[in-house]
């Protein structure tokens, strides 16, 4: 009764020029560890899930890298949206879906593009949040002590009132999407928030239940399918019904709201990877703070020190007398920037895209 879905809509814009709305993050090898960080996501699921309860959902357009990369063939596992919502939608969707399939289903919903360093931890955490999940009405999230009061996480207040039977889960107090940077201050300082890591433990049951009580419109859009899913019906119903959905995220649309919520905190070694500076500081650097993807063949370094250096194996590369820069380049476009000023990035992708 165990399932997963992945979730792999998002086009991300950060990891810019390697990463773009034909290539988002979770299709690339970001760190150079010679798989992607979709195919990292399916490989770890697979070792505790049948493969064949392994959905993938995704926007239409990337359906063929998602085959490509996880070899999937069965075409009722891949599922291509005909617009882009966010996640509310695909998780309603995919619930629903998964609850015609399985009444009893329980379910892992998956980011597509985060790092997690220690697998074996992970899983088990993963089968003890199902185990709970399924005999509970428990939306169960995933709580990682915050490092810093980053303003893109869900911030999750953490009481000590435990779900009954599972003692390990804490009923969530709030929940709290996406705080402004003074609130997540404060948040970070009180030590009683935990990040939302945006992996999510449910069975179908409850997390419909929910959706009726806090998205109706949303979940009666769903229910007109009914008949329809896993059937040759089903795209139709999609391309006709989809666009029709709020474009609303999960964490806004129930997790900010429903009372059932609670949180396994975890420390499997996770990150989100939201940045070219992440990527730095996860990498193996050399002895003077340089790190070169995919490796050192192609790149000559003469006196420079805390470089990242992401370019085809293919490009020659020399960098003198360089420091604190980032180097990336992905066909036709390179990157020069300095470290620290990476957060601006967002900004030269949207220039690039009117100039280029
Ligand atoms: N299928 C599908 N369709 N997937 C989508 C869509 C969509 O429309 N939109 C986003 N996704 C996928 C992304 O590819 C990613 O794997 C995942 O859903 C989460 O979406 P993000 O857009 O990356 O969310 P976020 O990072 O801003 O926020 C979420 O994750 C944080 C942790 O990384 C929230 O859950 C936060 O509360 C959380 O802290
Ligand atoms: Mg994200």
């Amino acid at each position: 009764n165990h399932y997963v879905v992945i979730m792999a809509g998002g086009v991300g814009s950060r990891f810019w020029p390697v990463s773009r709305t034909s290539l988002p993050k979770q299709f690339i090898d970001v760190l150079g560890l010679g798989k992607t960080l979709i195919q990292s996501t399916y490989d770890r699921f697979k070792q505790i899930v049948p493969e064949e309860n392994i959905y993938v959902l995704t926007n239409h357009r990337y359906v063929g890298l998602v085959k490509e990369q996880l070899g999937i063939t069965d075409e009722n596992r891949i599922i291509g949206e005909p617009a882009m919502r966010n996640t509310a939608p695909c998780i309603a969707y995919a619930c629903h879906k998964l609850e015609a399939l399985n009444p009893n289903a329980t379910l892992v919903i998956a980011p597509s593009d985060h790092l997690i360093q220690d697998t074996e931890r992970f899983l088990a955490d993963i089968e003890r949040s199902l185990n709970a999940a399924e005999n509970s009405n428990a939306l169960i999230t995933l709580g990682i002590k915050p490092s810093r009061p980053d303003t893109g996480y869900g911030y999750i207040q953490i009481s000590d009132e435990t779900l009954n039977g599972f003692t390990e889960f804490n009923k969530v107090a709030s929940f709290r999407e996406k705080p402004v940077l003074q609130v997540a201050q404060e948040y970070v300082a009180s030590d009683k928030y935990l990040w939302n890591a945006g992996i999510f433990i449910w069975n179908v049951r409850t997390i419909l239940a929910e959706l009726e009580k806090h998205e109706e419109k949303l979940n009666a859009i769903f229910l007109v399918g009914r008949e329809k899913y896993n059937t040759p019906e089903e795209k139709a119903f999609l391309e006709a019904y989809y666009p029709m959905c709020e474009n609303i995220s999960i964490d806004y649309a129930v997790m900010e709201k429903s009372e059932l919520v609670y949180v396994l905190p975890v420390d499997f070694g996770w990150s989100d990877l939201g940045t070219w500076t992440s990527v730095y500081g996860l990498s193996q650097q050399d002895n003077r703070g340089n790190v070169l993807i995919p490796d050192a063949n192609n790149i000559i370094l003469y006196n420079s020190s805390n470089c990242m250096v992401n370019v085809p194996s293919y490009k020659k590369v020399v960098l003198k007398n360089l420091h604190n820069y980032i180097v990336v380049e992905s066909n036709d476009t390179l990157l020069i920037c300095p470290i620290d000023s990476e957060q601006e990035v967002k900004q030269v992708v949207a220039d690039a895209a009117k100039q280029f």
